[in-house]
């Protein structure tokens, strides 16, 4: 059993983004690149830990991933975030890619990973993340 292992058939999550990849998205076989997909991933999380923390960020960490089925031009992609913990400065947050494909009738995921954000300032040094309520 892996990490990605999911017998939950639905996102787990808030829709953050979605986004529908291109033929400019892709390497010359016509697949798209993980690292498109890493990079809606990344602004998907920077959004919501920009909400959280109620200012400017840095990515600290990303946590290992896998890609468990392939992602297709003009398919339907939707990240979906959860803030898993909040520290003084860091906010950890999980990010699910799920897809819909033009002729699907359900989605299927394509990955997840764990982003670390720490809040900062102008000048970029570390600050603390404002108090969540509830
Ligand atoms: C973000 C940055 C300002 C933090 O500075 P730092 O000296 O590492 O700060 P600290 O050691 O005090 O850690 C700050 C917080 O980040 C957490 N953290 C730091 N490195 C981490 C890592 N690799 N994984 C998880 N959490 C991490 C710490 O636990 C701490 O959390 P807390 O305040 O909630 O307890 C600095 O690492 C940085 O500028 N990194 C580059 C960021 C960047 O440019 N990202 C984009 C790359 S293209």
């Amino acid at each position: 059993m892996t990490a990605l292992d999911d017998d939950k058939p639905t996102p787990r999550g808030e829709l953050v983004i979605q986004v529908i990849p291109l033929p400019s998205d892709t390497n010359p076989n016509g697949d798209v690149f993980a690292g498109w997909l890493v990079k809606q991933m990344d602004i998907a999380a920077a959004t919501m830990a920009g909400r959280i923390s109620q200012g400017r960020n840095a990515t600290v960490a990303m946590d290992r991933m896998e890609f468990l089925s392939p992602l297709r031009v003009g398919s339907q992609v939707g990240c979906y975030g959860e803030l898993v913990e909040v520290g003084r400065s860091s906010m950890k947050i999980n990010i699910e890619v799920w897809t819909l494909d033009r002729t699907a009738k359900a989605p299927r995921k394509v990955t997840e990973g764990l982003f670390v954000y720490v809040a900062i300032d102008e000048h970029g040094r570390i600050r603390e993340v404002p108090a969540q309520n509830g």
